[in-house]
């Protein structure tokens, strides 16, 4: 079998190179795209994720605010910062970095973003657009990711059995709506915690997508012979022979199931780079949208 690695770092960084001339573009026009990025806490992981984001916007002629906020910032301190953001005509984009501290309901804060703002698609009114397939909605950045990495590599859907691993707001659900959607076309399985003989369902899989934040559970016996595997999974394992003294694996057991592949992402370099362009894109979306309505 031949096996394609999909490169996610140069896929990326051509969106990202598309992204720039439409920025540069917008900004001629006096709307130079804005995003907010919200960060409550220190968990280390987010600390990372919110770096590479605000400096994805800097290279691409983004302006950005990162909002770092102490662990015991309350919800009404946080919903009045998005209030804030909501009305600042400089900022087209909001983003509250996930997870935040237990005291906070996530669910109930992503209900003040203003929609038309919210890049990370998680307010039920963009999650609403995705199910009804209205095209001015925000789809989540991960899986709208996937769906650049199988178009850029040419991987037909329409007809095929996709198996999504783990039915999460930000991954799972709406990758299953997007490949069922009529612009893909597949026949979807969400598959979760109590799906039964998980490695069965998915040797039936033509597309695995694996987004369960479990490192290597998927192995080989989960795969048919030329399935596509997309590993959302980023994990810090353990690695005493590694400088941080961790190293990131996937939900995909990469060595053991390469081989039986045709194509299969690695981790890191596959997914991962397509969450931030995904991003900066629904940024630049929403300036446009923002910026064109009446
Ligand atoms: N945490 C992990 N992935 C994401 C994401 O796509 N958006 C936000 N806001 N938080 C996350």
């Amino acid at each position: 079998m031949t096996t394609t690695l999909i490169n996610g770092k140069e896929v990326s960084q051509r969106i990202r190179e598309g992204l720039k001339t439409e920025i540069a573009a917008l900004t001629a026009q006096g709307h130079t795209p804005g995003l907010a990025v919200v960060l409550v806490g220190e968990d280390p992981a987010s600390q990372v994720y919110v770096g590479s984001k605000v400096k994805a916007c800097a290279e691409l002629g983004i302006y950005s605010q990162k909002w770092a906020l102490p662990t015991e910032t309350t919800q009404e301190e946080l919903v009045q910062l998005i209030h804030k953001l909501n009305a600042d005509d400089r900022i087209h984009g909001i983003l509250v970095q996930s997870p935040p501290p237990k005291h906070i309901d996530e669910e109930a804060v992503v209900l003040n973003i203003d929609p038309r703002k919210d890049v990370d698609g998680f307010h039920p009114v963009n999650v609403a657009k995705l199910v009804l397939e209205e095209p001015d909605g925000f789809v989540p950045c991960t899986p709208l990711g996937c769906m650049e990495l199988l178009k850029a590599y040419g991987i037909e859907t329409a007809g095929k059995h996709a198996v999504v691993i783990g039915r999460s707001m930000i991954v799972g659900k709406p990758m299953a709506n997007l490949l069922v959607s009529k612009q893909a076309n597949a026949t979807v399985t969400i598959a979760h915690s109590r799906t039964k003989d998980l490695a069965a369902l998915c040797r039936t899989a033509d597309i695995i997508v694996a987004a369960v934040g479990r490192p290597k559970m998927v192995t080989a016996d989960f795969i048919k012979p030329g399935a596509v595997v997309l590993d959302v999974g980023i994990n810090r394992v353990p690695d005493a022979t590694a400088a941080r003294g961790y190293r990131i694996v996937g939900d995909v057991d990469f060595e053991g199931v390469r081989d039986q592949c045709s194509y299969i992402t690695p981790v890191p370099g596959g997914v991962g780079p397509m969450t931030i362009a995904m991003l900066m894109a629904n940024t630049v979306k929403a300036c446009h949208q923002l910026t064109t309505a009446s």
